[in-house]
């Protein structure tokens, strides 16, 4: 019999479509096994002010669908200081909660790490972000869905770029990761990608163009990931401006939008398999380690290792894009 009788539950940073098919997993999950269940709204924010709600397996209804949280989410400052996370800890006790299951990227499992670590209290995250740049998991939550909906607008700008024989820099997210840029090209029939994790490495532009950029074709579309490093879709197209002025350029900043929408089938399947193991971790005693996924099978991964290491982007990928693009 596991010593977690009851659980919190939280979304924290930047949201991702199946964060809600996560949250019902783990809810009913923990039901299921004979815990009970609390809500906290708005991330870290809400456990410090104390936002927190009993969740039955009906407040998790009819959400599987959705795309944000349920739960709400948001950016916390006061967590990231030691008054903050004393604060936060109080109301665990004060609400009786033995256990947490957080779920978010980058900054809500270093919080998380922190956080345990000081108060010997066991968190289990799952890996929620567009982003996919967390390590230890082949794919994210929210992953897959963000990537759909990046093809979904790189399709339509290029029937405006072909008709207009232009070339097109279209900026994804990933936070200082190329992963939604280099198998969004991939995808979406894109002439190349722009990733900071080569920046340092070589010119992309420069090799862009020197490969024969637009040989073959009159218009052309290169996915751009935002980074200072990369100098984001603006920054290239100001070069190519200066450096090729033979280039009709614009520019398309995808944003937000990126993170919204319904989850796609595999983040749903993904968010409910991790869901279900996160409590399965906490009955078997593991303790502050993410949930990852690796060749289909669930993995357990601490969150000194899936925060720390920067997560390698794949480099036969790279050739993928080089040689499809011809
Ligand atoms: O981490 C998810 C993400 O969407 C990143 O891709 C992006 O850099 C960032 O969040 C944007 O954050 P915000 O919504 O706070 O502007």
């Amino acid at each position: 019999m596991s010593a977690v009788k009851r659980i919190g539950i939280l979304t924290s940073g930047g949201d991702a479509p199946g964060m809600n098919a996560a949250i019902r997993a783990v809810t009913r999950s923990a039901i299921f096994n004979e815990m009970s269940v609390k809500g906290i709204y708005r991330g870290y924010k809400g456990l410090i002010t104390g936002e927190i709600e009993d969740f039955k397996t009906q407040n998790v209804s009819n959400i599987i669908q959705r795309g944000g949280t349920i739960l709400k989410t948001a950016r916390c400052d006061e967590f990231k200081t030691p008054e903050g996370r004393k604060q936060a800890y109080d109301r665990l006790i004060e609400q009786d909660i033995d256990a947490l299951v957080a779920i978010g990227g980058d900054g809500t499992l270093t919080g998380a790490r922190i956080f345990a670590q000081e108060f010997n209290y066991p968190i289990v995250g799952l890996p929620g972000t567009i982003d996919n740049d967390l390590f230890g998991t082949d794919v994210t939550i929210g992953y897959d869905t963000a990537l759909n909906t990046i093809l979904e607008c790189v399709d339509k700008i290029r029937d405006t770029a072909s008709s207009h024989d232009r070339l097109f820099f279209i900026e994804v997210m990933g936070r200082d990761a190329g992963f939604l840029a280099l198998n969004g090209a991939i995808a979406s029939g894109a002439e190349a990608a722009i990733i900071p994790e080569i920046s340092m490495e070589t010119d992309q532009l420069a090799d862009m163009i020197d490969n024969g950029l637009r040989k073959t074709k009159n218009s052309s579309i290169v996915l751009v990931a935002e980074s200072e490093v990369t100098g984001g879709a603006m920054g290239v197209a100001e070069r190519v401006k200066k450096e090729y002025p033979e280039f009709d350029v614009r520019v398309s900043i995808l944003g937000h939008l990126q993170r919204g929408g319904s989850p796609s089938a595999q983040d749903r399947i993904l968010a409910t398999r991790m869901g279900i193991a996160a409590i399965e971790a906490l009955l078997d005693d593991q303790r502050n380690v993410m949930i990852g996924i690796q060749n289909e099978e669930i993995v357990y991964v601490p969150f000194a290792k899936a925060i720390k290491n920067d997560k390698p982007i794949n480099r036969d990928l790279l050739k993928v894009l080089r040689i499809s693009s011809i």
